[in-house]
């Protein structure tokens, strides 16, 4: 740890500023950092220099917030106000920019009131490297700090948690990058809401198989993943109508569609994605990274608007492709003076936006071997329950036990029956009920929900010929709307003349 971030703890402790140390490797944004940490942006704290008619001042705002200026530049009584620039801020902060510690000595600091709707944040420590997570209440503590109204909630155009009615099209893909099996963190986070909409909309689901070539690069991984993916879906979806369920590779026009919007694609818009950003500051170099990861958000972006969908369902870490899915239709509809892809909007349920894994420390997510699968054998799902995160505070079964941040509790209330969760809860909290207990009835509670699932699963795994089916039937229909888009694509730049024969 760096001389000045160890200072700064010190100054912490000083002023009584409780902290929690967490790490991650060296990531920039924010939103990056709260991912990979399994927090969402509401859960962020961020201070903003900005330099006002002569003065800076600092900001501490909630990472899900926009600030007014308005409101700030009548507060303050100035005339003008921006933010501070990169070389401002590194030479009165000493920290690099993108760690700005949440006090800034010599610098007036106000602090936005919507920080104090949370128990606690996580914000800066002066290195890339670690976020502290602070009890928002110590922040008072900080010398001249004022509470403040200055900012609003940013919902921008995808809006958390918003009901949709019924009547859209909806689309969404899954990547088989990871061996292609689901977890509870994948079911509530993805498959669930997937099967929630189709009860009213027009649901396209497919299999992300040639995004997949981008990390896999083994002939037989790749297949069995893609295989263990599509029955893993179609097990759990269960019901299919009103879902065209087919894969990516069964309908060739995306990759057709992306040749043509890489024309309309500006290169800097690319180096901008996080995903690029992210992979060359892992270390990965120019020569290592292939065309295919660094296109990937181009594919995806002919992916969706290939459908004309209305609203594409993802997790927090794929609302970056939403948005340069948008600017590359906005691109193409202006450079062919031709609205031929309605703006796709991106729809992440707040509630399920990152399920935390078993640890409850980060997200869950197989390669952190923290997850609870749906698929396996019980002994091992049983395994998983029974490591569960629970109240490490509490020592034996009759000591008084916390539910908030207990794992297993989390996940019954996702799973479990209202009322005698509930009950378990009243229980738990005044030592009525052991660890062991709980976790036996997540475990059944588990075996019980997903029952149905694991029966279609061993149903469809001995039988290909249905697969193979649903998935012809699928793509059959995804090929229908996919050609129409594309016959109107030729169409508008120009491909389509007198000479034109070619027929989808
Ligand atoms: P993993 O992180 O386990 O490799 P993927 O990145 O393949 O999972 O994600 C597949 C889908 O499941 C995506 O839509 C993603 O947003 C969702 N998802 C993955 N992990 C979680 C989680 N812990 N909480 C909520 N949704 C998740
Ligand atoms: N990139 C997405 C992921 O990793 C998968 C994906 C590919 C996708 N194409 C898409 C999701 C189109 C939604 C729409 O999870």
């Amino acid at each position: 740890m760096d001389e000045a971030v160890k200072k700064y703890l010190n100054e912490l402790k000083e002023l009584g500023i409780e902290y929690q140390i967490l790490e991650h490797p060296q990531l920039i944004s924010v939103e990056k950092v709260q991912e990979y940490l399994g927090y969402r942006m509401d859960d962020a704290g961020a201070t903003l220099l900005m330099k006002t008619d002569d003065k800076f001042v600092a900001i501490i705002k909630r990472g899900d917030t926009k600030l007014d200026n308005e409101k700030i530049k009548k507060y303050l009584g100035v005339k003008n106000l921006r933010m501070a620039t990169e070389e401002e801020f590194e030479k009165i902060t000493h920290v690099p920019s993108g760690a700005a510690t949440v006090f800034i000595k010599g610098v007036p600091i106000y602090l936005d009131k919507k920080i104090l709707e949370k128990e606690y944040i996580n914000a800066g420590s002066g290195s890339l490297l670690i976020t502290l997570r602070y009890k928002t209440d110590d922040f008072k503590k900080i010398p001249g700090i004022k509470i403040v109204d200055f900012t609003k909630i940013e919902t921008d155009k995808e809006d958390l948690g918003k009901v949709i009615k019924g009547g859209k099209r909806i689309l969404s893909g899954i990547t088989p990058s990871g061996d292609g099996s689901l977890h509870i963190g994948n079911y509530l986070g993805a498959v669930r809401q997937f099967k929630e909409l189709a009860k009213n909309n027009e649901c396209f689901l497919f299999v992300a198989d040639i995004h997949a070539l981008t990390t896999v690069q083994s002939r037989e991984e790749l297949q069995k993943n893609i295989e263990i993916l599509i029955i893993n879906e179609l097990a759990l979806l269960g019901e299919l109508s009103n879902i065209t369920f087919f894969r990516q590779s069964d309908v060739p026009m995306h990759t057709e569609l992306q040749s043509i919007l890489n024309n309309v694609t500006p290169l800097g818009l690319i180096k901008r994605a996080h995903a690029y950003k992210d992979k060359l500051q892992k270390g990965l170099t120019e020569e290592e990274m292939n065309m295919g990861l660094f296109c990937y958000p181009i594919l995806m972006a002919a992916d969706i608007l290939i459908y004309k969908p209305d609203i594409v369902p993802v997790g927090q870490d794929q609302k970056q492709h939403l948005e340069i899915t948008r600017d590359i239709a906005e691109n193409f509809n202006k450079t062919y003076r031709k609205k031929v892809f309605p703006l796709p909007e991106s729809h992440i349920p707040k509630e399920v936006a990152v399920i935390m894994g078993t640890d409850g420390k980060r997200k869950m997510s197989k390669s952190l071997g923290n997850i609870i699968s749906i698929f396996d054998d019980e002994a091992i799902i049983k395994k998983q329950v029974m490591s569960t995160y629970t109240d490490p505070t509490r020592k034996h079964a009759i000591d008084p036990g916390h539910i908030e941040g207990n794992m297993v509790f989390t996940y019954l209330d996702f799973f479990g029956k209202k009322k005698r969760v509930e009950e378990l809860k009243s229980l738990y909290r005044v030592g009525k009920v052991g660890d062991v207990e709980v976790k036996n009835f997540l475990l059944k509670t588990l075996i019980k929900y997903f029952a149905p699932a694991r029966e279609r699963y061993q149903e469809l795994k001995s039988n290909p010929q249905k697969v193979r089916k649903i998935l012809m039937e699928g793509s059959e229909r995804a090929r229908e709307v996919a050609s129409t888009t594309m016959v109107e694509v030729r169409e508008a730049v120009g491909l389509t003349n007198k000479y034109s024969f070619f027929e989808y």
